[in-house]
């Protein structure tokens, strides 16, 4: 019987150790008592989205930090990732033709799962980072011990940043009559202005002459739909959000529109997957070079049993040189089974490097090839490749090596501001953008 603590009786992982587990009970009550950030209508309302997706009508644009930091909070910082979110998706939307579905990986993504418990510095050994929502991420013993308080923290700078996403959603900033202020001035790429600028001015045209028919208040046309998603890693903090919707009497996460679960958690038998079954958000899950077919429907099974083509994201993150190795099969099979899933892909955690002078990076260029396999695989097999799902952010900050700004290893150093991974930033993002359009095309 599934309830929102029974993921509390399996084996459970990537989870930080509590020292004072009486003050973390108190928090989890605490903010079981808080109001939920989202709620369930809207949860549905993506699940409809999704739907839609899956069926070839729509095309999914997830986004935002690796992870979001306490320290990098700022109205600016928000607004910016959102602004280059929405550029991407008026890019997207015109080539397509059909309505792209906006997921920011925001308000809420804090929690990272880490390749080893610890991190021993010149023979000191502390507990690993997990993410603010956790603890520091200063090499000291004060500054690495798991804090409950950080999850209150959290949940505070997540309803402050979702009511401004709210508010630029549906207040006036992300009318597409306004296309023209949404250029950063950063934007220094001659080619790629010229490009969005090009774009922007013929949808400007639609717009004027939409206008002179009197349908220019259209609020389709004023508001954006924008969601948001994070990885549900944390499942003391997601039990504590969950609500019974008084309607359906069905429970919610309540912590975000979407959650998803990472490669490393996503055991059959684990508590993460015993947790996400029971919930009826639309939810995703991360499929790695691990994946094997038998495993991939038996978790399918599990978590959409009514095989529902609005409930369950496959977000497949293979590298550039795997993908079609591991891919094609992976559709295939789910295919020969019938099983209605959404297939996007997450271009980004299959290509992380060192760079030679030590900088986790990125080269733009196997991004780009992964999404473009992405692509080709799907047009072979006959299946539809649904979304994409990218670490990004608005700055100017130069993490990633390559893209039209050409950012070399010896210009990491400049701007290098992940707490994490590191993430696109706007001219990488906006090219991506392009490049997918061109796909959604043919
Ligand atoms: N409401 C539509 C949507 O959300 C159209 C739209 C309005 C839009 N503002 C936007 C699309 C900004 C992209 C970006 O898709
Ligand atoms: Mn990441």
């Amino acid at each position: 019987m599934w309830s929102p603590n029974s993921w509390r009786s399996f084996p459970i992982q990537q989870q930080p150790t509590y020292l004072d587990q009486v003050a973390l009970a108190q928090v989890e009550q605490q903010i079981a008592s808080f109001p939920p950030l989202v709620f369930a209508g809207e949860a549905r309302q993506l699940r409809h989205a999704f739907a839609e997706v899956t069926q070839g009508r729509a095309f999914l644009l997830q986004g935002g930090d690796c992870a979001e930091s306490f320290a990098e909070f700022s109205a600016g910082k928000i607004r910016d990732t959102f602004k280059v979110l929405l550029q991407m998706a008026v890019v997207m939307t015109f080539a397509a033709g059909c309505p792209i579905v906006k997921v920011g990986r925001m308000a809420g993504q804090f929690a990272k799962p880490r390749s080893s418990d610890n991190e021993t510095i010149n023979g000191i050994t502390l507990p690993a980072y997990r993410g603010d929502i956790v603890n520091a991420i200063e090499f000291t013993q004060q500054a690495r011990r798991a804090d409950p308080s950080r999850l209150l923290q959290a949940y505070h700078q997540s309803t402050a940043s979702l009511n401004l996403l709210r508010a630029f959603a549906s207040g006036g900033f992300a009318d597409l009559q306004q296309l023209h202020r949404w250029n950063l001035d950063f934007i220094e790429n001659a080619q790629l202005s010229a490009k969005y600028g090009e774009l922007s001015e013929r949808i400007e045209q639609s717009l004027a002459f939409i206008r002179a028919c009197g349908l220019g208040n259209a609020p389709q046309l004023r508001e954006a739909d924008v969601f948001t998603a994070h990885e549900a890693l944390l499942l003391n903090y997601e039990e504590a959000l969950t609500r019974r919707d008084s309607l359906t009497g069905d429970y919610y996460a309540c912590s975000a529109h979407m959650l998803w679960i990472g490669d490393r958690t996503r055991q059959l038998d684990g508590a993460h997957v015993e947790f996400l079954r029971g919930v009826y958000n639309p939810i995703g899950v991360k499929v790695g070079p691990s994946m094997q077919l038998d495993e991939l429907i038996q978790l399918i099974d599990v978590l959409n049993p009514n095989n529902d083509p609005g409930r369950l994201n496959l977000i497949v993150r293979m590298g550039a040189a795997n993908v079609d190795k591991h891919l094609p099969q992976l559709l295939r099979r789910v295919k020969d089974e019938g099983r209605n899933v959404l297939w996007s892909t997450d271009p980004m955690h299959g290509n992380t490097i060192k760079s030679s002078n030590g900088y986790k990076t990125r080269d733009f260029a196997s991004i780009m090839h992964e999404v473009r396999s992405f692509f080709a695989i799907h047009r072979a097999e006959g299946t539809y490749a649904g979304g994409v799902h990218i670490e990004m952010t608005g700055q100017n900050v130069t993490e990633c090596i390559g893209g039209t700004k050409l950012i070399s290893e010896d210009n990491l150093a400049d701007r290098y501001h992940t707490h994490c991974d590191p993430r696109l930033n706007a001219d990488q993002a906006l090219e991506l953008a392009f490049a997918i359009a061109d796909e959604l095309k043919r």
